[in-house]
């Protein structure tokens, strides 16, 4: 694996062609992925092991892409620390018992990862199906993105429970915080353990941050669990919202690899950045709804930009939605592959 396209550019050495892999690859836009959710809850499907790697195998088998995604969910971290999650066709992920109080703080669980065994078998179950074929990416969420599920109680559009919690009882939300962040590194040492390839941090929502804010709720606890990573051979790639704005800071937390959103120009960005930090990104995912002709104008734009960096990983400036054709999918990605330089 060391030597694959997504791990020598994760290194920021060179390679022949960028890689290509694309945020929620395993998920809805494939209409095969269907024929298993009517079939499985979702948090089912996350808990099956071989369901878990039907899923993940989707996008390896349909697109030929040059890295496989863990199926799970950034929110499973919460569930294990004692929150009662369920996830609804069109409404998304709830928690039925939102965390607001000093109390709720106190009740949750930090020596939880016995009850993520079903990830770490999972992956067992990938790697058995991947055959050394193409590294394989583990993941967790930010110890930001997933308190605000937790006190929010589920999707939120302003974050505003969550904000008035970091503002008016940081002592609290800092409690919250270092929890979930003690849980998360060892959650990804679990995954590194049962041979995850690199792993990603999803900060979704770190955009809804003031910059000082980020650092104190969001940027202290990604750096804590990166320093507390078993990392050997595992690059770390580093994701938020708002990392058009936040890249020089999320370098000081030392990830390999910094995932950037589409309002930034990625050359000037990696620019910016220490030597040795790969930049991922940046496609604006709108672009696979419209015409071939305009997708292949723009990843070449991309590539171009990028001629001769090393350390570029091609990927979505967030995630694929779900009523992307797949058609478009396949297509963007062949345009990738046959890629030359
Ligand atoms: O990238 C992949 O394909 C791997 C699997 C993956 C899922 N969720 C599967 C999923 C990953 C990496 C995630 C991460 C995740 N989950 C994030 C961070 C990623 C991002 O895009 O920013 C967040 C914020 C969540 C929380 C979450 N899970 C939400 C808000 C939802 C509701 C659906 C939505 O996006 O509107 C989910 C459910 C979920 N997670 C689905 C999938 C395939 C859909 C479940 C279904 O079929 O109903």
């Amino acid at each position: 694996m060391r030597d694959s396209l997504l791990i020598k550019a994760a290194f920021s050495e060179k390679t022949e062609r960028p890689p290509v892999w694309m945020m929620r690859q395993a998920g809805r836009f494939m209409p095969q992925y269907w024929e298993i959710k009517n079939k499985y809850s979702f948090l089912e499907m996350c808990k099956t092991p071989e369901i878990a790697a039907d899923v993940t195998m989707l996008p390896v088998d349909l697109l030929g892409i040059d890295a496989a995604i863990l199926f799970s969910d950034i929110l499973v971290t919460g569930e294990a620390m004692g929150g009662d999650l369920s996830f609804t066709q069109n409404i998304g992920p709830k928690f039925a018992n939102p965390i607001r109080t000093q109390k709720d703080i106190d009740n949750l669980n930090t020596d939880c990862i016995g009850e993520l065994q079903y990830v770490a078998d999972a992956i067992k179950v990938i790697k058995q199906r991947l055959n050394g074929s193409i590294p394989l990416i583990g993941f967790a969420g930010a110890p930001f993105t997933v308190m605000s599920y937790l006190v929010e109680g589920g999707s939120s559009k302003d974050f505003k429970l969550t904000k008035l919690m970091l503002h008016n009882e940081p002592e609290m939300a800092h409690q919250l915080l270092a929890k979930i962040a003690t849980v998360t590194a060892d959650y990804l040492n679990l995954q590194i353990a049962a041979g995850v390839n690199a792993v990603q941090i999803f900060d979704s929502w770190a955009q809804a941050l003031a910059w000082d804010d980020y650092k104190e709720f969001s940027h202290r606890y990604i750096t804590e669990i990166i320093s507390k990573l078993d990392r050997k051979d595992i690059p770390v790639i580093s994701f938020c919202k708002g990392s058009s704005v936040f890249a020089p800071l999320m370098a000081e937390a030392k990830p390999d690899v910094i995932s950037i959103d589409w309002n930034v120009d990625l050359l000037d960005i990696k620019k910016r950045l220490p030597q040795g930090i790969a930049v991922q990104g940046n496609l604006d995912p709108h672009i696979l709804y419209a015409d071939k002709k305009v997708i292949k104008e723009r990843i070449y734009r991309l590539f171009d930009r990028m001629k001769g960096e090393n350390g570029f990983i091609f990927n979505l400036g967030h995630g694929i939605m779900p009523d992307i054709p797949f058609d478009n999918v396949k297509y963007a990605v062949e345009v990738i592959k046959e890629f030359k330089y």
